[in-house]
């Protein structure tokens, strides 16, 4: 997630706000013509509002305030009546946020609004989208003949293991909830580890669900950037991993083995787990590359705490390749 989706959000929650204050402008404008008596009464609560200040200079406010908030409450009134009168709607003067908890400022208390988030996850989608071609990658799209008729060096047949995990994952974007477990696909290169994962992202996707889908590299990259050079109204991509429905990490095992990257993996799958929030990792490494590479405790959290899934097969890019000749 880079800045330039925290822009874009926030661009669009801030049109919001100046188009909810340019059309009640517009309205204003309109009833001042069709109902000259509003106009006026606007005005004499301009002048109170000018009364006031000269009140709270001289000190005489406390004794007046409430005879003048009074006479202030009034004449809203008679101005939502006017309206009614004249067939408008009683709120045709008010300001409508679509945000009502931040007035579509984007911040609540210091922190992003719920609507901010949600709009730098949908623009996050759609880039991923863009960048992943989730059109490519479906389930209708995988083709089990791949596997046919290859055996693994200890003599399983591909087609059968492969035809397994399809179906698993056919399942589990069928049936995907908060409540789904999280997975772990290994095994070799080329043999359709990142096509599913993109097969259940679509579908997790056009359920409704918020979907991060991206190497681990570039996630790690943008979580480091940001930790160490926040600009205040930048991105929190660590946060956006934290909490998204589903987050699928891809290449496990490419990234830089840094204390930062170390850690941040770490704290990644032990937060989402300890959430109950489901996540999918797939990495080219096995078993015993991951139990070398990693420390125990993510080792331990990553076998015991996802579904595994180990993909065989010969490298479908290169056999590709092949039948184009
Ligand atoms: N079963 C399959 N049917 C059709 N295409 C496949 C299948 N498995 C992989 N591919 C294609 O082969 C290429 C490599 O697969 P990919 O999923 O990237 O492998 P991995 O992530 O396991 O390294 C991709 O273009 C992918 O779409
Ligand atoms: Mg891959
Ligand atoms: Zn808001």
């Amino acid at each position: 997630m880079n800045e330039n989706v925290f822009q874009e959000a926030y661009t669009r929650v801030r049109q919001r706000r100046a188009a909810a204050v340019a059309e009640v402008e517009a309205h204003r404008d309109e009833i001042y013509r069709s109902i000259p008596e509003i106009a006026e009464i606007d005005r004499s609560i301009v002048r109170t509002s000018m009364r006031i200040y000269e009140l709270a200079q001289q000190g005489r406010l406390d004794q007046e305030r409430d005879r003048i908030m009074r006479e202030n409450l009034d004449a809203q009134h008679l101005c939502r009546r006017l309206l009614v009168k004249n067939g408008y709607p009683e709120d045709y003067l008010d300001l409508h946020y679509t945000c009502e908890k931040c007035d579509d400022t984007g911040y609540l208390n210091n922190s992003y609004c719920d609507c901010l988030k949600k709009e730098i996850a949908r623009i996050g989608i759609q880039r991923m989208q863009q960048r992943a071609h989730l059109e490519l990658h479906d389930f209708d799209t995988f083709s089990l003949s791949y596997y046919r008729g290859i055996v693994t060096d200890d003599g399983r047949d591909c087609e059968k293991v492969m035809r397994q995990i399809l179906d698993r994952c056919t399942a589990y974007a069928r049936t995907f909830s908060l409540e789904s477990p999280s997975m772990l696909f290994f095994g070799p290169t080329g043999v359709g580890k990142t096509h599913l994962s993109l097969a259940i992202a679509k579908a997790v996707l056009e359920k409704g669900y918020s979907v991060i889908y991206d190497s681990i590299i570039d996630l790690l990259g943008d979580v480091e950037r940001e930790h160490f050079g926040r600009a205040k109204d930048e991105t929190d991509t660590l946060s956006l991993l934290l909490t998204a429905d589903l987050l699928i990490m891809d290449d496990l095992g490419t990234e830089f083995d840094t204390s930062f990257n170390v850690s941040t993996v770490y704290n990644i799958i032990n937060t989402r787990l300890n959430r109950r929030l489901p996540t999918i990792i797939s990495t080219n490494f096995g078993y015993e590359e991951i139990r070398d590479r990693y420390a125990a405790r993510i080792v331990s959290r990553l076998f015991a705490g996802y579904e595994c899934s180990e993909f065989v097969g010969n490298d479908i890019r290169l056999l590709k390749r092949l039948e184009e000749h």
